[in-house]
């Protein structure tokens, strides 16, 4: 009989994860073994040491997302996983995991795309989200690897409710998270930055610097069949607007200030915001202020510009960086202004987990789309 019960398993870059979650809608285990301590001192992820470090968690991970849901191998009716995008050595930890256990206990076997598992995120956990939101949909996915925009439709009986995706918009070069992370690595900031950038933006003047954002040139534009993103419009860039603060940082003799900075938060085991806040003076916090409102402003309008073109329903903003606090909050108002409903995932959803993954597996439990123990990891994965 079926329990509705599915073990999904996440390990496409530096979290390894497991989470138990009954029809795709109730967690009732998410644990996540992070290895952000390992990658922190060479200030990004190394792909090498993921692939490892997935290699020792994997299995305590698992043992620790059953034992915290109260259920038994014997009681799953599937095993999901992320099959990509991702770094490949790191997909295939928990994609050859997965096939083991899929094999060895009988159960079928579901491959997720991990962008997928970001949108689906917004299904979990939060009461008023536990309704599909109305088609068509617009997802912004912005994480440390992906900035894209996606026209959803969240499927019928017919399709046996899997949603189905058109691609209309995207970074041409940096992701948000990465510029994030890249700025607060510039300002001597702890990796990775976003979460540094969003609790000391606060403390600074939004308006002190000026960042402009180029129109995207046509160049640029999509030329994949069945890509919507012709137009300009839907195109993001997050390269520039690092370069800007690098030249700011340099026109303002801020060099030496910085490595002070980073040399003083290196001292801390684990900083505290008061700690990072002192160590900044005035001018950082305005930069810090001011590349974050900018970086929000324009993943805003260009959302908004694509939710007007394509006439769509609803909204769902997903990924790391949905974990923003400002985003959150100028989302939530521009969309409250035009009446179209918003769904983010809660806090601890919005970055890498795996009950994400198996959310989106369940419609495709039902609609039995199950992969085959040929199933091979696909860094470069398209949704
Ligand atoms: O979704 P995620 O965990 O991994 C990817 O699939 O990439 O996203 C991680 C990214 C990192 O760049 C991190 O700095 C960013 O999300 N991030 C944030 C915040 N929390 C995480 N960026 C801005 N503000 C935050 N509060
Ligand atoms: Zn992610």
């Amino acid at each position: 009989a079926s329990t509705g019960l599915v073990l999904g398993i996440e390990s496409s870059c530096d979290e390894t994860a497991a989470a138990v979650v009954r029809y795709g809608r109730e967690t009732l285990s998410n644990i996540i073994a992070s290895q952000i301590a390992t990658h922190a001192l060479f200030g990004g992820v190394v792909p090498e040491l993921a692939s490892r470090e997935h290699l020792r968690n994997i299995v305590p991970v698992v043992r620790a997302a059953l034992a915290a849901a109260g259920v038994g191998f014997r009681d799953l009716d599937a095993i999901a996983v992320t099959h990509g995008p991702g770094l490949a050595g790191a997909l295939l930890v928990g994609i050859t995991y997965a096939k083991s256990l899929a094999y060895a206990l009988g159960k079928p076997l579901i491959a997720v795309n991990h962008l997928e598992g970001h949108i689906h995120a917004v299904l979990l956990e939060h009461a008023s989200q536990q309704q599909s939101p109305t088609s068509p949909i617009l997802a912004l996915v912005v994480s440390g690897g992906h900035t894209h925009l996606y026209l959803a439709d969240c499927g019928d009986e017919a399709s046996g409710g899997v949603w189905q995706y058109r691609n209309v918009g995207r970074t041409v070069d940096d992701a948000a998270g990465e510029a994030f992370d890249k700025v607060a690595k510039l300002l001597g900031l702890p990796y990775p930055g976003g979460p540094w950038i969003d609790v000391l933006a606060p403390f600074g003047d939004p308006k002190a610097v000026p960042f402009a954002f180029a129109q995207i040139k046509t160049k640029h534009r999509a030329q994949r069949a069945g890509d919507l993103a012709a137009s300009p419009k839907m195109l993001f860039s997050f390269s520039g607007i690092k370069t800007a603060v690098l030249r700011y940082i340099e026109a303002h003799d801020l060099k030496a200030s910085i490595e002070a900075r980073r040399l003083a938060l290196a001292a801390f085991a684990t900083p505290k915001v008061d700690d990072a806040r002192a160590l900044c003076d005035s001018q950082t916090l305005n930069l810090i202020a001011s590349f974050q409102y900018a970086v929000v402003g324009d993943l805003l309008r260009k959302t908004l510009r694509a939710a007007e073109t394509l006439g769509i329903q609803s909204l769902i903003v997903t990924g790391g960086v949905a974990a923003n606090r400002e985003l959150r909050s100028r989302f939530a108002a521009e969309a409250s202004t035009r009446s179209l409903p918003i769904a983010f995932p809660s806090l601890a959803l919005s970055t890498d987990n795996a009950a994400m993954i198996a959310a989106a597996a369940w419609p495709r439990f039902l609609a039995k789309d199950f992969a085959l123990n040929s199933l091979n990891a696909e860094p470069s994965l398209p949704l």
